[in-house]
């Protein structure tokens, strides 16, 4: 393969360089060696010396999502596009803004080849309603809803079209993890398909209660617990927190309180099933974390309890300028 040889310490100029000018060899892979690097190159250049080396080919994807879609979207129109993928399991589902509208199937099919996925979905509502679903239209691929999607080693197994799941909160739920103790009593108040509960049981020794409105969110939870290796305990219940919770022999360590919108309607129960020294994961749209952390202050007043913030994080951007918020406060007697 015809390279540039350079200094080793020269590579990384020399690879921007040949590339802004557009003589780099993209199909192959840069070699570095103790004293030289190379760069692969299409055209001569003078300057540099030139050798033939073998150098390893980049294995590409057949075609990029904007190489397919070129002549049919501008560059920014590809790009907003890309950046609302949002992959579970072997489903692709697509925002595509209204002015794409009429371009809908050819983006749908362009998403299939590209990903390689089993079938894409557009959005065609925002979340909404109780349960927290939006309404999906079927693009390409193959029309089926269900599927497997993996995270942190979990496999979750839920129908898009029936119940809430977010990919981007990944990290969050890895981070809840990491902060739990073995030994803890957990409850999740809108556990959904048990991402956090499943998450979480398969790394710690915990017994954890997973509740929520939506049946057939709970049918797949108790799916998830059979196909996951855990190593702590889910009961599930099904219902509204507000009367589920009368059932209820026992406080819990944690609650995770993963309802956004509206959580803060249910910061008083909260408050009431939290153990001495517990921990509250809770979330909330905000702009800031003063209106949360306000809250949980004064539904703790309410209790005559108090709260230490010990944390705070913005786990994804919402719309401009708002985020989904999180929020732990540990919980303790005044
Ligand atoms: C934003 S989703 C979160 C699901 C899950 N925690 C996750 O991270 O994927 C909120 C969930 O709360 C459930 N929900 C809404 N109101 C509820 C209530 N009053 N009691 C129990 N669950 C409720 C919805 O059905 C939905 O599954």
């Amino acid at each position: 393969m015809k390279s540039v040889k350079v200094p080793l310490n020269q590579l990384n100029d020399t690879r921007i360089r040949l590339m802004d000018m557009g003589i780099m060899n993209m199909e192959y892979k840069i070699k570095a060696e103790e004293k030289f690097g190379y760069v692969p190159i299409n055209n001569d250049i003078e300057g540099y010396e030139i050798v033939d080396i073998d150098l390893e080919p980049i294995k590409q994807h057949p075609k990029s999502f904007a190489e397919l879609l070129k002549d049919e979207l501008s560059e920014d129109e590809i790009e907003t596009l890309r950046t609302s993928f949002d992959t579970i399991g072997e489903i692709v589902i697509l925002e595509i803004p209204d002015n794409l509208e009429d371009k809908k199937q050819i983006i749908g099919d362009a998403a299939l080849e590209f990903t390689k996925r089993r079938s894409v979905f557009m959005k065609k509502s925002a979340i909404k309603g109780t349960t927290r679903v939006r309404d999906l239209e079927f693009l390409s691929g193959i029309d089926d809803s269900v599927t497997i999607h993996k995270e942190h080693g979990a496999r979750l197994k839920l129908d898009v079209r029936e119940m809430y799941f977010s990919p981007r909160l990944a990290t969050e739920r890895k981070r809840v993890m990491e902060s739990v103790n073995d030994g803890e009593k957990i409850l999740d108040m809108f556990c959904g398909i048990g991402p956090f509960p499943i998450v979480i049981a398969r790394n710690k020794n915990v017994d954890i209660t997973a509740v929520d409105i939506n049946e057939s969110a709970i049918r797949y939870l108790k799916e998830n617990i059979k196909m996951n290796k855990l190593k702590g305990s889910i009961e599930t219940y099904t219902g509204d927190i507000a009367v589920v919770s009368n059932a209820f022999k026992t406080k819990f360590d944690r609650i995770i309180m993963n309802l956004p919108g509206l959580a803060y309607t249910f910061l008083d129960l909260a408050v009431d099933l939290i153990e001495e020294d517990g921990i509250i994961n809770y979330y909330e749209f905000s702009d800031s974390y003063d209106q949360g952390i306000k809250r949980l202050k004064n539904a703790c007043l309410k209790k005559n309890k108090k709260v230490e913030i010990i944390n705070t994080r913005k786990v994804k951007s919402t719309s401009p300028g708002e985020w989904h918020m999180a929020i732990d406060g540990k919980v303790t007697s005044e």
